[in-house]
């Protein structure tokens, strides 16, 4: 995590969670957007009315962004340099932190995080409900890409070989990103905790969200939940101007960008394949974590 989050850790650990909070947890580009969108329309009886005027950053809230603030990055900040218009909301968490905006609203609140859950307080899951979405590793390493070119525009000159290289070895905020998943994976049997996999999403989502519609005890018609299902449809939320998190729809790469499983391949050389292999079954042995769309067979070669 940039330096910054030392300021915050132990404010977010110990932050007060009340019994009618929605969190929504993730590993960046997991897919969190489009289940923040899901959950506030199930809890906020369908309001498209207000869904479309008011951003979802400030209907559902970052709790950490703050802290992803380094303090260096300030000074770049106000000269503009970075192109801040893109994260909207951010200048706002520069001049008070995100985490206490959060502690003083009103219930109920609708919180989006993406740390693990042994950074964040530990009653948690005994007190809120919280919907956590993983997704393949390989598919968030290329869309996590595309996010720090989007942000970084000409400050970030890496090629994805180079990123791929950071990603794998921890280097970037929020990994490791097996062991991310894992934590809530261990939890998902208990009664406040849904997990999903992004896979799921894009798979089935009436049948998804009906299942998370069970799980926030909310009953809507079938009618409805096909009027919610093409709100969330991916060519929807990408024209949609209040959750696309793009200032600029004219800009090549887009913060709700393909919306598809497997698009890593075009992105990997053998080698990086490989990699990719070894990582995903190296962080996984001993686990009894899968991923929908990662079975160990693939990692039977030869060497191993
Ligand atoms: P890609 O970059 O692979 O397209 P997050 O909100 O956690 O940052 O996740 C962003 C990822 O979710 C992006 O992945 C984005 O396109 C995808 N996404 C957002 N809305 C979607 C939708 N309605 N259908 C499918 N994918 C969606």
């Amino acid at each position: 995590m940039p330096g910054a989050f030392k300021k915050h850790a132990e404010a977010i650990y110990n932050f007060k969670v009340r019994p009618d909070d929605i969190w929504v947890i993730t590993f960046p580009r997991s897919g969190t957007t489009w289940t923040q969108e899901l959950v506030w329309l199930l809890e906020n009886d369908l309001d498209f009315k207000t869904a479309k005027e008011k951003p979802l950053y400030e209907r559902f809230p970052m709790l950490e962004i703050t802290s992803m603030v380094p303090d260096i990055a300030f000074s770049l900040i106000k000269a503009n340099f970075m192109n801040l218009g893109n994260f909207q909301g951010l200048d706002h968490a520069v001049r008070y932190p995100s985490w206490k905006s959060i502690d003083e609203a009103p219930s109920p609140r609708f919180i989006k995080t993406h740390l693990p859950l042994s950074l964040l307080p530990p009653k948690l899951l005994s007190t809120a409900k919280v919907i956590y979405v993983a997704r393949d590793p390989r598919d968030v390493a290329v869309s996590y890409y595309y996010l720090f070119k989007m942000v970084g525009k000409s400050l970030t000159r890496t090629t994805f070989d180079h990123f791929w290289e950071a990603f794998r070895k921890d280097l970037l905020p929020w990994t490791p990103i097996v062991a991310h998943t894992n934590e809530a994976w261990m939890q998902r049997h208990r009664s406040n905790l849904h997990f999903v996999f992004y896979e799921e999403l894009l798979k089935d989502l009436p049948s998804e969200i009906r299942k998370i519609c069970k799980f926030l005890h909310r009953d809507y018609s079938d009618e409805k939940l096909s009027q919610l299902a093409d709100h969330l449809s991916f060519d929807s939320l990408r024209k949609n101007k209040t959750v696309n998190n793009n200032t600029n729809e004219k800009d090549e790469v887009q913060f709700i960008r393909k919306g598809e499983a497997g698009g890593w391949k075009s992105h990997f050389d053998s080698s990086m394949e490989l990699q990719a292999e070894e990582f995903l079954s190296s962080r996984l042995r001993g686990l009894d974590l899968t991923y929908p769309s990662f079975s160990l067979d693939e990692t039977e070669f030869s060497h191993l």
